[in-house]
C-alpha cells in the first residue's frame, strides 16, 4: 500500500512510498484510510524543522488529521466494520507522569509523549492504518466529507474547556471573542464561539476569498484592521490567538476586557522580537485579573466535545473549510501554499 512519507530533518524529503500493508494487534482496529487533513505542523516536517521518525526507521509516515473506515475490529471493542473513525493523536508518556496517568496527556508534564505523524510513531497518512480501539472516535456516518476536521476541532474544543474552567475562577459570562488568524484553527474556534451564544469577531489580514466569506457565515464580524484598533473597540472578554504572529499576541494581551481571558494556540518560530513594557504589561494583568495561556493537543474528552461541535455545525458550512482536495499521489502539492487555502485535505 501507499503512504506518505517524510525523513524528518530533511527538508524535500517528503514522497509517496511503497509500505507494507499494517496488521491490527491485539485490541486494535484494521482501518481503511478515507482523508488526511495538512496543517502548520505537517508543514514544518516537510520542511525538515519538526518531527521525528519511530525509533530504528528513517522515514516518517506524516498525518495526523485522520478520518478512516473500520475494516476489522475486535469482538467488544465497541467498533464494528464500516464504522468512520478518526485517531486520536497523542499517546500518554511511559513513565506515566501524573497528568498521563490521568488521561491528561495532553497536558503531560516530562514531555516524552508521543504523536502519531509527528513524534515517534507513523502517522495516518496511509491507504491503510491501525489504531488502538481505546485511541479511536466514532463519527456520525454523516461527517464523511468533513469528518477530517475532527482532530483540529478537538484543540479548540479544548481551549474552549480550558477557557472556560480560568473563567470559572469568578463571575464569568463573556459577551465578545475576537479571534486573531482565519485559518482553520481559528474559524473553529470561532464556529464554538458562535454555538456559546458569544459576539465573534475575527481578525485576519486576507481581504477576500474564502476565510471573509466563512467568517460571514457564521454571522460574525470579519476585521482587517488593526488589532489595537478592532480590540479597543470591542473589549473582547475572550481572545482566541491563532497565528502566532509574536507582536499580535502582545496587542491582544493588552487590549482585552477586565478579567479577560487570552488563549494561545499558534506555534511559533523565534523571532521578530517585540520591545515589551513589562511594567505596564504586569499592571494592566494585575489590575483587570487577566489570564492568558497556552493550549495545545488534546484528549480523549476534547475530540468527545469536538465530535458533538462538529455534528451541531452546517455541513455545507464545514464543507466549506476544505478548499483543495488532492489525490494520494498529488500530496505534495498540499505543502506549496496557495492563496485561498483554508484547510487542504488529501484523499487517501
Ligand atoms: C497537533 C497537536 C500536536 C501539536 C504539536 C499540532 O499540529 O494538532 O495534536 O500536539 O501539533 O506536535
Amino acid at each position: 500500500m501507499r503512504a506518505l512519507t517524510v525523513v524528518p530533518g530533511k527538508a524535500g524529503s517528503v514522497e509517496v512510498s511503497e509500505v507494507d500493508s499494517p496488521v491490527a494487534g491485539e485490541g486494535e482496529l484494521l482501518v481503511d484510510g478515507v482523508a488526511l487533513g495538512v496543517c502548520g505542523t505537517d508543514h514544518d516536517i516537510v520542511g525538515g524543522e519538526h518531527g521525528a521518525a519511530p525509533p530504528g526507521a528513517d522515514r516518517l509516515v506524516l498525518g495526523h488529521e485522520s478520518l478512516g473506515r473500520v475494516r476489522e475490529a475486535p469482538q467488544g471493542s465497541g467498533f464494528a466494520p464500516g464504522d468512520l473513525v478518526v485517531g486520536v493523536v497523542r499517546r500518554p508518556d511511559p513513565e506515566p507522569c501524573g497528568a498521563c496517568a490521568h488521561g491528561e496527556f495532553d497536558a503531560c508534564r516530562n514531555g516524552r509523549f508521543t504523536e502519531r505523524g509527528i513524534k515517534e510513531l507513523h502517522g495516518y497518512g496511509s491507504q491503510q492504518w491501525t489504531v488502538a480501539a481505546d485511541y479511536a472516535v466514532r463519527l456520525d456516518p454523516d461527517l464523511e466529507e468533513v469528518g477530517v476536521l475532527l482532530e483540529p476541532a478537538s484543540i479548540v474544543a479544548k481551549a474552549w474547556e480550558q477557557i472556560e474552567r480560568i473563567g470559572g475562577r469568578s463571575w464569568f459570562e463573556p459577551q465578545r471573542l475576537l479571534v486573531t488568524g482565519a485559518g482553520p484553527i481559528g474559524l473553529l474556534a470561532a464556529l464554538l464561539g458562535v454555538q456559546r451564544g458569544l459576539e465573534v469577531h475575527v481578525l485576519d489580514q486576507i481581504e477576500e476569498g474564502a476565510k471573509p466569506e466563512l467568517v460571514a457565515g457564521l454571522d460574525a464580524t470579519y476585521h482587517t484592521d488593526d488589532i489595537s484598533d478592532v480590540a479597543s473597540e470591542i473589549r473582547p472578554d475572550v481572545i482566541i490567538e491563532a497565528t502566532g504572529a509574536g507582536p499580535l499576541i502582545m496587542e491582544a494581551i493588552t487590549n482585552n476586557a477586565a478579567f479577560g481571558v487570552v488563549c494561545l494556540t499558534g506555534i511559533s518560530s523565534a523571532g521578530p522580537k517585540v520591545t515589551v513594557d513589562a511594567g505596564s504589561l504586569n499592571r494592566e494583568i494585575v489590575l483587570e485579573n487577566d489570564a492568558f495561556f497556552g493550549s495545545v493537543n488534546a484528549n480523549l474528552r476534547h475530540y468527545e466535545l469536538a465530535a458533538r461541535a462538529l455534528s451541531w455545525a452546517d455541513r455545507s458550512w464545514l464543507a466549506g473549510m476544505i478548499t483543495r482536495r488532492l489525490p494520494l499521489e498529488r500530496a505534495h502539492e498540499a505543502f506549496t501554499a496557495e492563496g485561498d487555502d483554508v484547510k487542504v485535505v488529501i484523499d487517501l
